[in-house]
């Protein structure tokens, strides 16, 4: 199956405290945002991959980072425009969008999401939640306690029928709809199920500061 490794890195890492862009954070001796490159470029499925970084950014990323099959896009604002514009530029059937802040995406992950891809058109992959999840009001009081097996907390790549997610998304941002990941807005405007496989613990998002402590 051919697809598109859509790779975002056009946010500013605010929550790392940081001076600049968290996915340029050096580790093993690489940006942070290599790790994510690499795995995608190891996979011969993977014909393209866009890599989405914010316009003031662009050269700098163009120079730090090359690949043959690597093209880039210009961010956006939120996270939904930027992977609105990277889809634009995307080329084969199958989309994976991917979070340029996980660097622990494994081959295994990407297989399992492929996979599931070939008989259903929107898989994301999720863990089991292990905390009681409460639903507050604005005071912070309780007013919901959502059944904790049915909870998935979602990481990506999240894998698409690439025109159903391009329709979606275009649905999404013409009638100002923020989803807060890609899925959600196939949820809302594509009529069909989204699958959630497992995902991976190790798969973890560097966020805040103590993930950059992680990385050490
Ligand atoms: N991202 C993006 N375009 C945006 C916002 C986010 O491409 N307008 C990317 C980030 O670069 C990151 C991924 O989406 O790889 C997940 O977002 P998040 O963890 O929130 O990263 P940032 O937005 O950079 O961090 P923060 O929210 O702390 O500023
Ligand atoms: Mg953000």
């Amino acid at each position: 199956m051919n697809y598109t490794a859509l790779i975002l890195a056009a946010g500013k890492g605010t929550r790392t405290g940081l001076s600049f862009n968290k996915v340029l954070y050096p580790w093993q001796g690489k940006p942070l945002l290599q790790a994510s490159i690499d795995r995608f470029a190891a996979d011969p499925d993977c014909a393209q991959i866009v890599l989405v970084c914010a316009q003031h950014e662009m050269e700098e990323f163009q120079a730090r980072f090359s690949h043959p099959r690597l093209t880039f896009a210009p961010g956006g604002e939120t996270r939904q425009d930027s992977v609105f514009s990277g889809l634009q530029q995307a080329s084969e059937p199958y989309v994976l969008v991917h979070d340029g802040a996980r660097p622990f995406v494994s081959c295994e992950l990407i297989e399992r999401i492929k996979s599931a891809l070939e008989t259903h058109p929107a898989v994301i992959p999720g863990l089991p939640v292990v905390d009681t999840i409460k639903q507050v009001d604005e005071n912070g009081f309780c007013i919901n306690t959502p059944v904790r097996s049915s909870l998935r907390a979602v990481q990506t790549p999240q894998g698409f029928d690439a025109k159903l997610l391009k329709d979606c998304l275009g649905k999404a941002v013409n009638e100002a709809f923020l989803a807060t990941d890609d899925a959600m807005a196939v949820e809302q405007y594509g009529g069909v199920s989204v699958l959630c496989v497992d995902g991976d613990p190790a798969n973890v998002k560097i966020t805040g500061p103590q993930d950059l402590e992680r990385l050490a």
